[in-house]
């Protein structure tokens, strides 16, 4: 039980006393609710998805998850704090996810952690949702291993989720850059995208994945896209060239049919390539010539082992990526990076309002 440990709780002793934050996530299908101690230990981590909910509609019903946060939030945050077990008093602060996301799931969660903190005199902590999804590389994930153990500044990461596709540069402790972003679709949107046209399913990344593990990844050419922005992505003309590529094999609706005779592994592993390419080629270059010392990988579309080979191999320096549970959206990451605003004195007060489009910066 050293190791890793041993060097992180150095780091932290500097902190007294330890913060124990109660963190509130519902910005897009997951509600969630974690109880974290001093910016890295999980007490409790709960995560009440939706997703089978939504994959009746082949993606996230605004209204419907909204809906599902109201019924399971209580017992959501209930349950974090009898896992964790922490008792009221014994919480530093509140913290919440207020942007981006969609408006009313975002309320929802914003809402509870407001009653709660005024409830009970607590300091109250707005967090950004992809500075969430930063911080997860600094929670003590399994046994002793503690992921942001010995990184250094600055980082390149790169957020690629449902909604997101940014690729950050980070100087300090809750100091970003922004290099690029999506300038359509998010890298896992298109995913979702083309899985729906190729009748694969919903979500689409882990579908796309399985399928395109027996298909041919050279046998389609889906060329890189010509963005003005260095370091701006966009996936929109490769999902329109997919749909090319099946209607060439005979009639499609678009949203699940498939004419029999597609090669629908092979598309699906020329997409991923494709997708992948784009996302490693901007990223090492954004390495490169900002002298990260490490790229990070955070988001659901980072659990795509290709996306994870890949940079590997091309990248002049370190990789990390959370363990897939904190890849996808929970609330243990929200209260690790409520922990570093609530140490540098943030504390919001009760007009904090949710931002669907707060970007990082
Ligand atoms: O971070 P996340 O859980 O939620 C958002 O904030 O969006 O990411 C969900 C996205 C979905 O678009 C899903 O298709 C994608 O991540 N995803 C994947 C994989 N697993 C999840 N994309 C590619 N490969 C995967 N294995
Ligand atoms: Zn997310």
């Amino acid at each position: 039980m050293c190791g890793s440990l041993c060097q992180r709780s150095s780091l932290t002793d500097t902190r007294a006393p330890m913060t124990l934050i109660l963190a509130i996530e519902t910005s897009c299908d997951e509600t969630a609710a974690a109880v974290v101690e001093g910016g890295w230990i999980v007490r409790s981590n709960v995560v009440a998805t939706q997703a089978a909910m939504h994959a009746k509609y082949g993606g996230v019903f605004p209204e419907v998850a909204s809906r599902m946060h109201v019924e399971t939030i209580t017992p959501v945050i209930r349950e974090a704090m009898e896992q964790a077990p922490a008792a009221w008093d014994d919480l530093s602060a509140v913290a919440a996810t207020y942007g981006p996301g969609l408006p009313g799931s975002l309320l929802v969660g914003l809402s509870a952690a407001k009653g709660i903190a005024f409830g009970r005199g607590l300091p109250l902590i707005g967090v950004n949702h992809l500075e969430g999804h930063v911080y997860s590389h600094w929670l003590k994930i399994e046994d002793d291993a503690v992921s942001g153990n010995g990184l250094k500044f600055p980082l390149l990461i790169l957020i690629v989720s449902g909604g997101h596709t940014e690729l950050i540069l980070m100087r300090d402790h809750l100091k970003y850059e922004r290099l690029g972003a999506t300038l359509d679709d998010a890298a896992g949107e298109a995913f979702d995208k083309v899985a729906r046209l190729l009748a694969l399913g919903y979500p689409g990344g882990p579908a796309i994945e399985r399928v395109a593990a027996s298909g041919d990844p050279t046998r389609f050419e889906f060329a890189m896209p010509k963005v003005d922005r260095e370091f701006a992505f966009s996936f929109s003309g490769v999902k329109t060239a997919v749909l090319r590529a099946v209607q060439a094999y005979g009639e499609t609706d678009g949203r699940g049919s498939v004419p029999a005779r597609a090669p629908v592994p092979d598309l699906a592993a020329s997409f991923q390539r494709a997708v992948v390419h784009q996302l490693v080629e901007k990223a090492v270059e954004a390495a490169d010539r900002y002298g990260a010392t490490e790229i990070l990988l955070g988001g659901g579309v980072s659990a795509n082992a290709a996306l994870r080979e890949a940079m590997q191999r091309r990248a002049h320096v370190p990789v990390r990526w959370p363990p897939l549970w904190l890849c996808t959206d929970n609330a243990a990451m929200i209260g690790a990076a409520a922990h570093y605003r609530f140490e540098a004195g943030q504390r919001d007060g009760w007009d904090l309002d949710i931002a669907p489009n707060l970007k990082l910066e």
